[in-house]
């Protein structure tokens, strides 16, 4: 059972999964780059429930560890500790932010299979990318309410992306399977499934709710458009 979830990276993203995690019960180890003393003000804000780390240590004491790091340092995540255990990736390919990555660039790979290749004995799941991390705080709902909305996972391992959808349903959010790692291109940077998915009308203040059918339309979209390519 997951209690614990582990934070490498936490920023925008990193930050605001934590802030959900503890308002649904969860312990917190969160870590960053710049060591656990930078980290103070954010777990002071989240309270008893959240402790700051090292990435060695989020890693280790994470039942569940959440990889939410610019891409261009994934190599840094730590290989040991996370053997065997779920890993969430949240990161984009932003190539002016991460430098080129060839096979990205030619789409020989994704950024989830290049985490998971680093990680070869973890069960890396994609997952919270495509959202807009002031969306993902507005838009959770607690589990039935209408208002819900449906964010994808892709993944190897079933029993991961069993454990990821717990999780995400406990953050406030459903799954929808898309498939293994290699389909997380479905919903990368610059497809209809990515963050503008939420928005109308370029009024990133007031998100809208992704529905099923809506997630699912964007996602058929992605394939029309590499179909045509
Ligand atoms: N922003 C969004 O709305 C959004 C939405 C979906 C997905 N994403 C993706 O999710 C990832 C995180 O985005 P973000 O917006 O949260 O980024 P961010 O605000 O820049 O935060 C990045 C975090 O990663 C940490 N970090 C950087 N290098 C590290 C390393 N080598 N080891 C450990 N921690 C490291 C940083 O720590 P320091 O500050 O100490 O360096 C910081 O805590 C990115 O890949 C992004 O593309 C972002």
């Amino acid at each position: 059972m997951t209690t614990t979830i582990g934070f490498i990276g936490a920023g925008n993203i990193g930050g605001t999964l934590a802030r959900l995690a503890v308002a649904a019960g969860y312990d917190v180890v969160l870590s960053n780059s710049r060591g656990p003393e930078t980290l103070v003000d954010l777990v002071t804000e989240l309270g008893g429930s959240a402790r700051p780390a090292t990435p060695e240590q989020a890693a280790a004491e994470g039942d569940v560890v959440v990889v939410t790091i610019p891409l261009k340092a994934y190599r840094d995540v730590p290989v040991e500790p996370l053997r065997g255990k779920v890993v969430i990736d949240t990161n984009n390919y932003y190539p002016e932010r991460d430098g080129h990555v060839a096979e990205l660039d030619d789409e020989s790979t994704t950024t989830s299979e290049l985490l998971q290749a680093h990680l070869p004995e973890s069960h890396v799941v994609k997952a919270f990318n495509n959202i807009f991390f002031e969306h993902l705080f507005s838009r959770a709902r607690e589990s039935g309410d209408p208002e819900r909305s449906v964010l994808p996972i892709a993944g190897d391992d079933p029993g991961a992306k069993a454990t990821v959808r717990d999780v995400m349903d406990r953050l406030g959010y459903d799954a929808l399977d898309v498939g293994p790692l290699a389909e997380g291109w479905r919903y990368q940077r610059d497809t209809a499934a990515y963050a503008g998915l939420f928005v109308v009308d370029d009024d990133w203040a007031h998100p809208r709710q992704a529905t099923r059918p809506l997630l699912e339309e964007k996602l058929a979209t992605a394939q029309r458009y590499r179909d045509m390519a």
